[in-house]
């Protein structure tokens, strides 16, 4: 008789977080990710001091999913793997990984692209069935905010996406993980600015927006619109940042989740979609989270917000990507290399 479960242990190591997780079909088993803490102290992730964390954590990860899933090696089908975009040195330890299992284990490798696999989150099957656990339907609208990209995406379909706009510049993770730099923040910022933003008054203080056409965004200009604000705040009074800290990150944080909007919203009224994703580090973020939910009522669409542990990097965004692929016979073989720029497209 076949058997008609489908085993995937997933690998993503695109970045400074190392993931592995086990997925039966679309169900997750197991998902263990160690954070790389060692960046904190320099503001941002360091390339070469995360392939070397990389290189300790991975046996560890991939050793402490298998125990928690309960799967042994033998019943995997297939090995999946984040092939880019991301760090070279960082994508290089997991790709090698992966395609050493896959040849001892002669089980096929899948290459998942990471861009398209933080959309597909949306379709863990998490069974503890509330509201907030059904997926989105194709076509769908999904705006994409990490630390290395911004992205609105047209979702056609698992396989089928279509790029409606980027940033032309920075990321809006790298607009609030610089702005908490500015600030003495450690590295992420984000979650940090998140925090002091809830009790801060968010009409305080104002910030410069950059004008580009079309669906794209620009965050670098208001970074450094930023740099200044606080510079000049700081010639005037050495105490300005701790005196204000909880208002500058709710104004901070306010007008950078008014500029992710705007083309959300033109994007959907130009592309008729009525349901909307969204995906990625920065979907972690409280008032994102609420704005966004706020839009079925304004314009009366359908929205998806993904479980905290699917917003930033994780391995089970990896496994349900190579799952859809899985069931579609695209594998990859062992000639792979990793990419350190790829398409969502
Ligand atoms: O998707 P992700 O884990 O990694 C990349 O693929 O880049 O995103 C990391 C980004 C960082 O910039 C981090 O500051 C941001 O997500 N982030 C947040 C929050 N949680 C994580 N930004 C704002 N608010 C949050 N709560
Ligand atoms: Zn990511």
């Amino acid at each position: 008789m076949q058997n008609l479960n489908t085993y995937i242990l997933a690998i993503e190591s695109s970045c400074d977080d190392t993931s592995c997780a086990i997925l039966c079909n679309n169900k997750v088993l197991s998902n263990v990710t160690a954070n790389q803490k060692i960046h904190e102290q320099y503001g941002g992730v360091v390339p070469e001091l995360a392939s070397r964390d990389h290189q300790k954590n991975i046996v560890p990860v991939v050793d402490a999913a298998l125990k928690k899933s309960g799967i042994n090696l033998y019943q995997l089908n297939a090995i999946a793997v984040t092939r880019g975009p991301g760090l070279m040195g960082s994508l290089l330890v997991g790709l090698s990984f992966a395609k050493s299992l896959s040849l001892a284990l002669n089980i096929p490798i899948i290459e998942v692209n990471h861009m398209q696999a933080h959309i597909l989150a949306h379709f863990i099957d998490d069974s503890a069935a509330d509201e907030n656990s059904l997926s989105p339907t194709f076509p769908f609208l999904c705006l994409t905010v990490s630390g290395g990209h911004t992205q609105l995406v047209k979702v056609k379909d698992y396989l089928q996406f279509e790029l409606l706009g980027e940033t032309l510049d920075d990321a809006v993770g790298e607009a609030f993980d610089k702005a908490a730099k500015i600030m003495n923040l450690p590295y992420p910022g984000g979650p940090l600015i998140d925090k002091y933003a809830n009790n801060g008054d968010a009409y305080k203080f104002k910030f410069a927006s950059t004008h580009v056409p079309g669906f794209d965004y620009s965050f670098s200009g208001i970074k450094t619109s930023f740099l200044y604000f606080i510079q000049n705040n700081l010639q005037k009074n050495e105490k300005f940042v701790e005196e204000n800290l909880k208002d500058i990150c709710a104004s901070y944080q306010f007008h950078l989740i008014q500029v992710l909007l705007k083309n959300v919203k033109e994007a959907l009224q130009k592309t008729g979609l009525k349901q909307l994703a969204i995906a990625g580090g920065v979907s972690a973020n409280s008032q994102l989270r609420q704005r966004v939910k706020a839009l079925e009522t304004e314009l009366g669409i359908q929205t998806f917000i993904p479980k905290f542990e699917y917003c930033t990097d994780n391995a089970a965004m990896i496994g349900i990507s190579a799952y859809y692929k899985y069931l579609n016979n695209d594998f990859s073989d062992l000639s792979l290399t990793p990419l350190a720029r790829l398409s969502v497209s």
